[in-house]
């Protein structure tokens, strides 16, 4: 049985079939809208959520299945003290695929080993967020027909943001990347990236404070949201949180294909002036998302496309 806890978990060929059929499922979702009748998706998050939860649920909605699970521990056994693994041995009763999301790190790896149906890792603390990368990599294909040879920038909060982590790891993996990490002192991106990612594959990277020495530079602009909910000190807090913010004026020396991407929930990052410019995809990647999950329900059933 297979799981995705992180993104490695797929191989580079995976996730071409994945973009395949998300490409397919945008252009024909009529021949997709019966596929998983009778499954059921159990959504159990752990930890706050609009969109990662509700695109699972649509893209189950959407290949004819159904939907069970709660949306915030207080509601759910954990209140009383129980287990991640018992939750989910018990939620691999009722259900056929598992999307967990979690503010332990580790936590979806404890559930796979007990779930007796596959589990998605929608989230893990400040560690990994796979599902979001299948929906920027979509992202990034649809609008550069490509991997290699980009110069990806990621601005922001690079310590606590798991989405950069797990797209780092995926674009790691093809021809002549480069990294620009951009971000304060106190909010680099972790070391293990560094030493454990990417330099056994000798990829360059550099880290800068300043988004303007390098806008010029970058084919992908990925932004991220401080992640206050991660932070011991209420003060450093709001010392950081308004760091970057991502003008028009900013973006004057910028390429004209740049792709502007940002998970979401916006707060300050990215100044809505930049909403109407063509460059701007993190609303893209919402409607990627949804496709990419659906791509991904269907190989983890085993259903055939
Ligand atoms: C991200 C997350 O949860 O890590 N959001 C998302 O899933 N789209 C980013 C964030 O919360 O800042």
């Amino acid at each position: 049985m297979k799981h995705l806890i992180d993104i490695l978990d797929l191989t580079t060929e995976e996730i071409d079939e994945l973009i395949v059929t998300a490409n397919d499922i945008a252009a024909n979702p009529d021949k997709y809208a019966t596929k998983l009748t009778g499954k059921v998706l159990a959504t159990l998050f752990f930890e706050p959520s609009t969109r990662t939860r509700l695109s699972f649920e649509a893209a189950m909605l959407e290949l004819g299945g159904s939907v069970l699970g709660f949306s915030e521990a207080s509601s759910s056994s954990a209140a009383k003290g129980e287990s991640v693994a018992d939750t989910t041995r018990v939620v691999g009763c009722y259900a056929d695929i598992i999307a967990m999301r979690h503010p332990k790190e580790g936590a979806p790896v404890v559930a796979a080993r007990k779930a007796g149906v596959p589990v998605i890792n929608a989230g893990d603390g400040g560690h990994n967020h796979p599902t979001q990368t299948l929906a920027d990599l979509l992202t990034i294909w649809r609008k550069k027909h490509t991997f290699n040879n980009l110069t990806v920038g990621l601005c922001g909060d690079l310590k606590f943001g798991r989405t950069v982590h797990s797209l780092v790891e995926a674009m790691a993996r093809y021809e002549g990347v480069k990294f620009v990490f951009i971000s304060p002192e106190e909010l680099k991106i972790p070391r293990y990236i560094i030493t454990d990612v990417l330099e056994p594959l000798g990829i360059p990277y550099e880290e800068v404070y300043n988004m303007e020495d390098v806008m010029s530079d970058l084919d992908i602009l990925y932004m991220t949201r401080v992640q206050g909910e991660r932070f011991f000190n209420e003060a450093d807090y709001i010392r950081l949180r308004d760091t970057y913010i991502l003008t028009p004026e900013k973006l004057v020396p910028a390429k004209e294909d740049l792709v502007i991407m940002h998970p979401l929930p916006r707060v300050n990052e990215i100044s809505v002036k930049v909403d109407d410019d063509p460059r701007a995809c993190y609303f893209d990647q919402v409607l990627n998302g949804k496709y990419m999950r659906m791509a991904l329900i269907l190989k983890l059933l085993e259903v055939t496309v």
